[in-house]
């Protein structure tokens, strides 16, 4: 079976490319997008992601600001940073780096972002405009990231039916909101840990997004001959092999799928460098959105 391995690393290249002439647009109109992001505490992964996203941002010509708070940060002190950030006329997005530590509240600090810079798109109105199909608000950068990667391959979404595997606020959610939008016109099954029998139900999908958290799950008896599937699980095993002692997999058995499906991502190259791509492109669009208000 012909078979495409779509390649993450080579799209969110070319997609952060045609980003730099906006950004360099921007900048000649007087404002430079710029991202801070705020990391509270000292998770290792965390602290990996937060220094990929000031790198991105830095190469394409973008102003950030890196906030690395103690784990002891109280509640108040994130919410007066955020706030602080709200009102800086530097910055035009923010993110707060997931998972906090546990005495933070999320819900209530996303809740404090200005929903014009919340560049994640977790705030409330921001989830309604994505439900509404309101393109000014925000969409999770990971789900977006998906759904370039669709559009780079010319993979039709149009009257197929996708199965989403995962309901998270971050991709599965999202994600089912995407495909099932009047843009892409899929048919959506949303699946999760209490969904009935789950390899029959991915067997009839043309399209299958796997965001699980659960090491190489889907397997070939998963798989209908011919159809799509996006990985979006970064999941470390355990392996001696390797000098870290792990390596990263995804939701998604690749090498018992790939000869079954007619396009898989690999993973590591495939959803995960979309994600920083669409967190710039975020950026830059709130960027661009705020010069329009502030010229009324
Ligand atoms: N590539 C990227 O940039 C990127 C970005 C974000 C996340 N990720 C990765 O994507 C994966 C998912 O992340 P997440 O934040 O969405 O995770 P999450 O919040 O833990 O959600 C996982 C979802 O999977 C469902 N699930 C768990 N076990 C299942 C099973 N056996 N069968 C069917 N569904 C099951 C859960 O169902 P219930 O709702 O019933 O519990 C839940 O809805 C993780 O590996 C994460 O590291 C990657």
């Amino acid at each position: 079976m012909s078979n495409i391995i779509i390649d993450g690393k080579e799209i969110a290249m070319r997609f952060r490319e045609g980003l730099k002439e906006e950004i360099a647009e921007l900048t000649a109109a007087g404002m430079t997008p710029g991202l801070a992001v705020v990391l509270v505490g000292e998770d290792p992964a965390s602290q990996v992601y937060v220094a990929s996203k000031v790198k991105a941002c830095a190469e394409l010509g973008m102003f950030s600001q890196k906030f690395a708070l103690p784990k002891e940060t109280t509640q108040e002190e994130l919410v007066a940073l955020i706030q602080q950030l709200n009102a800086d006329d530097k910055i035009h997005g923010i993110l707060v780096q997931s998972p906090p530590p546990k005495h933070i509240d999320e819900e209530a600090v996303i809740l404090n972002i200005d929903p014009r810079k919340d560049v994640d798109g977790f705030h409330p109105i921001n989830v309604a405009k994505l439900v509404l199909e309101d393109e000014s608000g925000f969409v999770p950068c990971t789900p977006l990231g998906c759904m370039e990667l669709l559009k780079a391959y010319g993979i039709e979404t149009a009257g197929k039916h996708a199965v989403v595997i995962g309901r998270s606020l971050i991709v599965g959610k999202p994600m089912a909101h995407l495909l099932m939008s009047k843009k892409a016109n899929a048919t959506v099954t949303v699946a999760h840990s209490r969904t009935k029998d789950l390899p029959a139900l991915c067997r009839r999908a043309d399209i299958i997004v796997a965001a699980v958290g659960r090491p190489e799950m889907v397997k070939a008896d998963y798989i209908k001959p011919g159809a799509v599937v996006l990985d979006v699980g970064i999941n470390r095993i355990t392996d001696e092999t390797r000098p870290r002692g792990y390596r990263i997999v995804g939701d998604v058995d690749f090498n018992d799928v790939k000869d079954h499906c007619s396009a898989i991502t690999p993973v590591p190259g495939g959803v995960g460098p979309m994600t920083i791509a669409l967190l710039l492109a975020n950026t830059v669009k709130a960027c661009r959105q705020i010069l329009a208000a502030s010229k009324g």
